[in-house]
């Protein structure tokens, strides 16, 4: 039996190489890569086998950037998330933010909160996208949350008080680095880890087919012995 890649996690990187390549600014290579979100997440609402699709959006340290480029990056997610709406809708995919919203400006939480809002209802694909998101972050906030209830912290109550408890099947790591930059560390315990020089732009749905039959051939042992 193969496996099933009912959680796909992955970190797009190489935006920033891929526009330079091109003597464009970074900020092109963003706007390319919001391209490729659309194009994978579409992809992964066709597909019935794949459940949720976690991206790795802005992390908590891409604020060390220059000014201008994160402000680029805020305002160009405000304007995917407000543009892809009928996207959402009409590929009855469910929109999830995971990470800690606070930072951000009031007019993007309240459009992440609309489109959360107004997509709740969608049972197809779960498009979760990771925002101002690390891991060690997630997990200091959960280990917190548990402390500030007096509840004894465990692998289960630590993994319910997490953004997400959802465990990572498959992750693919674009842009030719091969580290997990403090993504999903807690759920991708068991992942399968895939890594492609592929700039996140130039990243094809072909690629991804590619990718995700090599994932089923692969024996997953949890720990266990086969
Ligand atoms: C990494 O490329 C990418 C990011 C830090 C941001 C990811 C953003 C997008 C894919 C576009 C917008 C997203 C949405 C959901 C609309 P990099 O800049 O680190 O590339 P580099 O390693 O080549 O410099």
């Amino acid at each position: 039996m193969s496996n099933r890649a009912r959680h796909i996690a992955i970190i797009m990187d190489g935006n920033g190489r891929w526009a330079q390549a091109q003597g464009k600014n970074r900020t092109a290579g963003h706007e390319k890569g919001a391209e490729t979100v659309r194009r994978i997440t579409t992809f992964c609402a066709e597909n019935d086998e794949i459940e949720r699709l976690t991206l790795y959006a802005f992390s908590t340290e891409n604020w060390k950037r220059p000014k201008l480029e994160v402000e680029f990056l805020m305002k160009l997610l405000e304007k995917y998330l407000k543009n892809e709406l009928k996207t959402y809708l009409e590929g009855n995919i469910r929109f999830e933010p995971i990470g800690d919203l606070s930072s951000f400006s009031p007019s993007l939480r309240k459009t992440i909160e609309r489109v959360r809002e107004e997509t709740a209802r969608c049972s197809g694909l779960v498009q979760s996208l990771a925002l101002n998101y690390g891991a060690q972050d997630e997990i200091v906030r959960a280990a917190n949350a548990l402390l500030g209830r007096g509840e004894t912290i465990s692998a289960e109550s630590l993994g319910h008080a997490l953004d997400t408890n959802e465990n990572v099947d498959l992750l693919i790591r674009t842009g030719g680095d091969h580290r997990l930059s403090n993504f999903l560390l807690w759920q991708s315990a068991y992942a399968e880890l895939f890594f492609t020089d592929t700039l996140w732009p130039d990243f094809t749905t072909a690629e991804f087919e590619r990718i995700i039959k090599k994932f089923k051939t692969v024996e997953r042992r949890f720990g266990g012995l086969n």
